[in-house]
């Protein structure tokens, strides 16, 4: 299949690209005070997507991040799953589904649906899956990802968005950008970066955002799962460009947020370079009866809207008492 990209493009002079290659987001351009801004970290050249092992913009799956062991069992069953990160398996194991051509099924002016299928056992997993993403780009300057499976059997399903964003516009310095996480816990992991099952208060830790805080690469090295304690309706994470003229707004209903501050990206792109948000299962969580997890059988497809929000020239002073954040509603926020 040919490799392509397309582009959206809202009232409001944002405008996305997207690929048919894992259906991945290679750009974000937006207008900040009359300033150019591409916000996504990609790769130059399309065809250097082919090997890209940093899973840049794409939608990662069919369950998002880790699940110790490389396999869960189901009724009674145990699955083993592809083994791609020593014994465990990450991002729906190798050549998954960002690694895949996906066909077109919908184009309009701020509408792309793309859809892949995988048959019944691949990288492990129960099947035949059937996956559809919506990008909607809005007039507010949002982008909706709409992620739908459908499944043969009842399966793991928990797929992600994996952009790293860099608010600063790409080419500039990504280092200053404040972050704030409305996580009261968060589900730490053990030196393989599998969960321990545990989940911990961040007061009094390095993962507490709930106060808005600059990052700091050579300190916060995060690659962790927060636990959302907003729901869908409501900003769950807020990124803000180094400038302060660009807020990032993350809302899903999923339970987790993965925050992973890219210290492992290398060759064509700077480590610290850009900073993923992706909303997820925690973790592991079809292996931890604690974990809330949901399977994805015939007769109740996987649903999910993960939604990105941009806000501009809301020069909030970073209080997070109510009275600012309504005052950054009224300004525009949501
Ligand atoms: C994971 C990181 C991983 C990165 C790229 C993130 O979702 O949490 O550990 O290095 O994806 O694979």
């Amino acid at each position: 299949m040919e490799l392509r990209s397309f582009v959206l493009c809202n009232e409001t002079g944002d405008e996305v690209c997207i690929s048919n290659y894992g259906a991945r987001l290679l750009q974000w351009h937006t207008d900040v005070g009359h300033e150019d801004r591409n916000i996504i970290l990609g790769y130059a050249n399309l065809s250097d997507y082919l090997d890209d092992p940093f899973y840049h913009g794409a939608i990662a799956g069919p369950f998002a991040n880790r699940i110790g062991g490389a396999e869960f069992t189901i009724d009674g069953k145990t699955y083993e799953l592809q083994a791609n990160e020593g014994r465990h398996h990450l991002h729906g194991g190798k050549d998954s589904i960002s690694d895949m051509y996906w066909d077109i099924v919908a184009q309009e002016e701020q509408v792309l649906t793309l859809k892949c299928e995988v048959p019944d056992g691949f990288n492990g997993y129960p099947g035949g899956l059937h996956f559809w993403v919506t990008y909607h780009l809005n007039n507010d300057s949002s982008l909706d990802v709409d992620i739908k499976v459908t499944t043969e059997q009842a399966t793991v399903i928990g797929p992600t968005t994996h952009p790293y964003f860099n608010l600063a516009g790409v080419g500039n310095d990504a280092e200053g950008h404040v972050l704030q996480i409305f996580a009261d816990n968060y589900t730490p992991v053990d030196h393989q970066n599998i969960p321990t099952g545990e989940i911990a208060d961040v007061s009094d830790t390095p993962f507490d955002f709930r106060q808005p805080r600059q990052l700091d690469s050579e300190r916060e090295q995060l690659d962790h799962n927060f636990v959302m304690a907003r729901p869908a309706t409501e900003s769950q994470a807020i990124l803000i460009s180094p400038d302060k003229k660009l807020q990032l707004h993350v809302s899903s209903a999923y339970p987790g947020l993965q925050v992973y501050t890219g210290e492992f990206l290398s060759g064509k792109f700077e480590p610290f370079g850009g900073i993923c948000l992706e909303p997820q299962f925690y973790p592991n969580s079809p292996n931890e009866e604690a974990f809330p997890f949901f399977y994805t059988t015939p007769d109740e497809p996987f649903n999910m809207r993960i939604s990105y929000k941009l806000v501009k020239n809301v020069e909030q002073n970073l209080d997070t008492s109510e009275e600012a954040e309504s005052a950054g509603e009224d300004a525009g926020g949501e």
